[in-house]
């Protein structure tokens, strides 16, 4: 079966805050991305909301025909956004005031007793919750016992890596991650740092069901426009 893609639109927001005016819109992208062929959209509500701003969710839950997938720090702040506004999917990430974006996964085993009560609480509301994780045996572990549905793997690291032998070394970590998490009957999926060179390889591990792509995708849409940029990308997968 094709690997899904979901698009992550949190960067058009990021020029729309650089005037702080109306455009570009990411609820627009967002349905030129699904017009497009996306099966899912991603939007990360961060604390500091550099980007997506709280009126941008309700409006994507609103348009969204496909999925909405809400990136998250599991606070209680967001944990009382996510279960009033209801998106499809919640994933938790770690973050960090500082970062330029999400640097690795959710420690899930230092912190395992809090994730999971955040996990009970989103699950109450009826949301499917994912847990962006990094893909070692420790984390996928961890997050098996926390109660969520699925594992995002961060292919960071492998994304980062230029060289060849590096590169296959850390997709083999996320096909082993992948087949982990299988069998602790977690879904998959994975994202960060996904681009139109390098994605392929990771669509064909068998096992992960979708891809989470933002920067690539909304920097190759400047220069192609929204939907040859996801159609690109689908067509890679
Ligand atoms: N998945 C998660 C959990 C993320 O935080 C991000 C970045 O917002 C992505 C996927 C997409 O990463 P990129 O923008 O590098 O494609």
């Amino acid at each position: 079966m094709k690997t899904r893609l979901n698009v992550n639109v949190d960067h058009v927001a990021t020029l729309r805050q650089a005037r702080m005016g109306g455009e570009p819109d990411p609820v627009a992208a967002a349905v030129a991305a699904e017009l497009a062929g996306a099966q899912g959209i991603v939007v990360h509500l961060r604390e500091d909301r550099r980007h997506i701003q709280n009126t941008d969710l309700i409006l994507l839950k609103e348009s969204v025909q496909t999925k909405l997938n809400m990136e998250m720090a599991p606070t209680d702040e967001m944990i009382e956004i996510a279960v009033n506004t209801l998106p499809d999917v919640v994933t938790l990430v770690p973050e960090k005031r500082q970062e330029i974006t999400t640097e690795g996964g959710l420690d899930v085993r230092g912190d395992i007793e809090k994730i999971s009560a955040a996990i009970k609480e989103i699950k109450r509301a009826g949301i499917l919750v994912s847990i962006f994780a990094d893909p070692n045996s420790d984390q996928i572990m961890a997050t098996s016992k926390t109660g969520a549905d699925m594992v995002e793997l961060h292919t960071g690291s492998y994304a980062n890596t230029s060289d060849k032998t590096g590169m296959i070394t850390q997709l083999d970590k996320i096909r082993k991650a992948t087949e982990e998490a299988l069998s602790q009957e977690l879904r998959v999926s994975a994202g960060h740092g996904l681009n139109y060179l390098n994605v392929t390889a990771v669509s064909r591990i068998k096992g992960i069901e979708e891809l989470n792509i933002g920067h690539s995708i909304i920097s190759q849409a400047i220069f192609r426009g929204m939907e040859k940029a996801v159609k690109e990308m689908i067509d890679l997968l």
